[in-house]
């Protein structure tokens, strides 16, 4: 049981006091009959409607293009955010992202209010594969491949789970798949092969793929079948 007016709030697209506004003018119905107590309890599976509108409140599931010069936390006092691309109601929700992309990286995003979904997303134990487009400066080979495969060692000691490297165009780009995500995973990675990253765009995470009519800073609600596809995954 949740308070009506915390229902409503809990979709972000009200605040607190427009919330109890909305309630007090008698605009707000549960199963039908118009309620005007804002501290009303009202059960998870009751239909509550604004103006005879259905409020949804379940969670959330974005796909943003990110473009470079944007920081992926939720607050940044000096930075422009991801967050700041969305509409206000979405930021209200407490939206987060699923992980990070460096301030330099462009590409998918997931965009979610779904906690223990996310926490899933991101523990190593799910093996989820992220998909990353590179350029460097210098030109990928077979043995950059072969040390992927086998998991390279950072600086520092630490070794990367195997990765799946493919060569592009004369070895000057390529796609990388990794299942984990350390900090700077992918620069540091081919760094370590004396072949710096240029540039870098996440193209996958898991079963979603970059819409290719997102522009960059673009955003969509993921579909159904997508929604369904990251929980079965
Ligand atoms: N690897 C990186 O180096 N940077 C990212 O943003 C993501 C993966």
């Amino acid at each position: 049981m949740e308070r009506l007016d915390k229902r409503l709030t809990g979709t972000g697209k009200w605040s607190r006091t427009e919330a109890k506004a909305l309630i007090r003018a008698g605009r707000v119905a549960v199963d039908g009959t118009v309620c005007r107590a804002p501290e009303q309890k009202t059960d998870e599976n009751a239909s509550v409607t604004v103006d005879g509108a259905p409020v949804e409140s379940g969670p959330v599931y974005l796909m943003l293009h990110k473009p470079a010069g944007v920081v992926s936390s939720t607050d940044d006092p000096r930075e422009t955010t991801v967050l700041s691309l969305l509409p206000e109601e979405y930021r209200r929700r407490g939206l987060f992202p699923v992980g990070r992309l460096d301030k330099d990286a462009e590409g998918l995003l997931l965009l979610t209010d779904d906690g223990p979904l996310a926490h899933r997303l991101l523990s190593p134990k799910y093996h989820v594969d992220k998909v990353y487009y590179v350029e460097v400066d210098g030109a990928l080979d077979e043995s950059d491949v072969s040390a992927l495969a086998e998991g390279v060692v950072l600086g520092g000691g630490t070794r990367c789970l195997p990765a799946r490297l493919e060569v592009l165009e004369g070895g000057r780009s390529a796609r990388v798949t990794i299942q984990e995500g350390k900090y700077h995973q992918v620069k540091r990675m081919l760094a370590s092969r004396g072949k710096p990253v240029t540039y870098l765009k996440r193209t996958a995470f898991g079963p979603l793929v970059l819409d290719p009519t997102l522009p960059k800073g673009g955003w969509r609600a993921l579909n159904l079948p997508e929604i369904q596809a990251l929980f079965r995954h």
